[in-house]
């Protein structure tokens, strides 16, 4: 087990630690206030939108919609919480299938089940929220995250039903271990016909642009379809092989969206590395690909020494999305499935996830500088940095101390908001935190989903905690 964060007691202690760790991290010893001039309270314009601030709330999921796709109570009460948390920019709110065969599980939202007076509803939720307590919204933007969940589909509770971009070496075979999936590659035909993957996702951007969204995100990370096509070297035709071919699926959808909703705001969260897939054995985590072997099945990573990052081809379409058009990106990494501990660093391991193999300082080092590269190289797009959880009592210290020396224009925020949505607020007004309700990485909000129930800070939130999901969570984890 590696330290916990709490035991640090001063600023220079964790410094300490980044020593020992070779971590190289800016971190500021003082937390500023709005008032006294903190760079987390400065205004983000991204192209003809401006943030109030720079903190942001990621997109995330309850997996808790109707099995129609609508949204339920505990649904609501989550953007209820993101709008009230104190961040000026929402981005996303949750992944929102763009077809209903494009849901990760039978819980997630669906976009054309939604259409646009459903979507209404979530954003005029977080806005009212949002007024309700700061008195403004003018300063608030509201994102939508679209996406289609492609090899990880499982629209109903019957099973499986993944839409891959092309035979994967390891993932194919354990999915049909697992999940007696059928792995099925989505034909060129599907992607550009009337109808096909390209125009839904256009349809839903266009509706949640008449519904009041600011901005939609193009979800392009964690393994979902369209993050799988930046690796598809392996497909043949238009849509894989070259970089051109692999990134022309989510350029094309950036393209179209610019042509049909010209005032509509677009983001693209996107996984700018990613690793070789591990695996629990023998109670620890393992890559299940050597270092030394060829792997061509990643994006990001150098495919001779596939444990290594090279952000050349990320850098490059971060380049192309700006000239597209694009206004911002939320730079994550890696794969949720298959790389936990690269994606959501954590010191207690999701259900289906393995131990830390590695202090999750390093998780959070590894993320904060290559987004940091990525800002450096491409101009003229903003840049939102994740995986700061894991900082707990000092990640006002480093957010603050990143944004300030221009490692990232703004900083987003996952699961702490979960676990304490008032932390933007906090930080910005006080500078204090309320320690009981930081998120200190349980990975139970991971753990509830992977075991068919819904996603919530079971051990910090009295909602899910007394929830009958809360005990069952529990009686599952005391047999484990
Ligand atoms: C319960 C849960 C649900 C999530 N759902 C989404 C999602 O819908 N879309 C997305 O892009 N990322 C999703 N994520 C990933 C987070 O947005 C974020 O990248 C991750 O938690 C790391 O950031 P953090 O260290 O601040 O938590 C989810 C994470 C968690 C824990
Ligand atoms: S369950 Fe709560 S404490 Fe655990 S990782 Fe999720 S938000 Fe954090």
């Amino acid at each position: 087990m590696f330290p916990r964060i709490a035991r640090y007691r001063t600023v220079d202690e964790v410094i300490e630690r980044f020593k020992e760790l070779s971590i190289d991290l800016p971190i500021d010893h003082e937390v500023l206030t709005a008032e006294s001039g903190s760079p987390l309270a400065s205004p983000l314009t991204m192209g003809s939108i401006t943030a109030g601030n720079r903190f942001v709330i990621h997109p995330m999921e309850g997996w808790d919609a109707t099995s129609d796709g609508l949204p339920t109570e505990p649904l609501l009460r989550r953007w209820r919480r993101f709008g009230i948390s104190g961040a000026k920019c929402i981005w996303g709110g949750e992944a929102v299938a763009v077809v209903p065969q494009g849901r990760a599980h039978p819980h997630q939202l669906e976009a054309s089940r939604l259409g646009t007076l459903g979507m209404q509803q979530l954003c005029s939720l977080v806005h009212t929220a949002h007024r309700e307590k700061f008195g403004t919204d003018e300063d608030l933007v509201v994102a939508l995250q679209l996406t289609h969940s492609g090899r990880y589909a499982r629209p109903t509770v019957a099973g499986a039903s993944p839409r891959i971009a092309y035979h994967h070496p390891v993932l194919d075979s354990e999915m049909a271990i697992s999940s007696k999936g059928d792995p099925r590659i989505v034909s060129d035909q599907e992607i550009e016909k009337e109808g096909g993957i390209i125009d839904t996702f256009v349809c839903a951007a266009e509706n949640a642009s008449a519904a009041g969204f600011d901005m939609v995100d193009v979800k392009a990370c964690h393994s979902y379809l369209i993050h799988e096509f930046l690796s598809a070297r392996r497909r043949p035709g238009r849509w894989g092989g070259d970089f051109e071919g692999r990134t022309r699926l989510l350029c094309s959808i950036v393209e179209r969206i610019r042509e049909r909703v010209p005032r509509l705001a677009i983001g693209v969260r996107l996984s700018i590395f990613d690793t070789v897939p591990w695996r629990k054995t023998f109670n620890r985590g393992e890559p299940l690909i050597g270092k030394n072997e060829e792997y061509d099945c990643g994006f990001g990573i150098n495919i001779h020494s596939p444990h290594e990052i090279d952000l050349a081809e990320p850098i490059e379409l971060v380049r192309r999305l700006r000239d597209l058009g694009v206004v911002a990106v939320n730079l994550t990494a890696g794969s949720p499935y298959n790389s936990p501990h690269i994606s959501r660093p954590a010191l207690f391991p999701p259900s289906d996830g393995y131990p830390p193999p590695e202090d999750p300082l390093i998780g959070v080092a590894r993320q904060i500088h290559a987004a940091r590269k990525v800002k450096q190289a491409v101009e003229g797009i903003v840049t939102v940095g994740t995986a700061y959880t894991y900082l707990q009592e000092y990640l006002p210290h480093v957010a603050q101390a990143t944004v300030r020396s221009g490692w990232i224009d703004a900083v987003g925020l996952g699961r702490m908001v979960l676990s304490y949505p008032e932390f933007p607020t906090d930080i910005l007004t006080s500078g204090k935190l309320a320690r009981t309700s930081i998120c200190r990485t349980f990975s139970d909000c991971t753990s509830g989903p992977r075991n068919g129930l819904a996603s919530g800070c079971y051990p910090l939130d009295e909602y899910y905690k007394r929830s009958p999901d809360g005990e069952s969570l529990r009686a599952i984890k005391s047999r484990e």
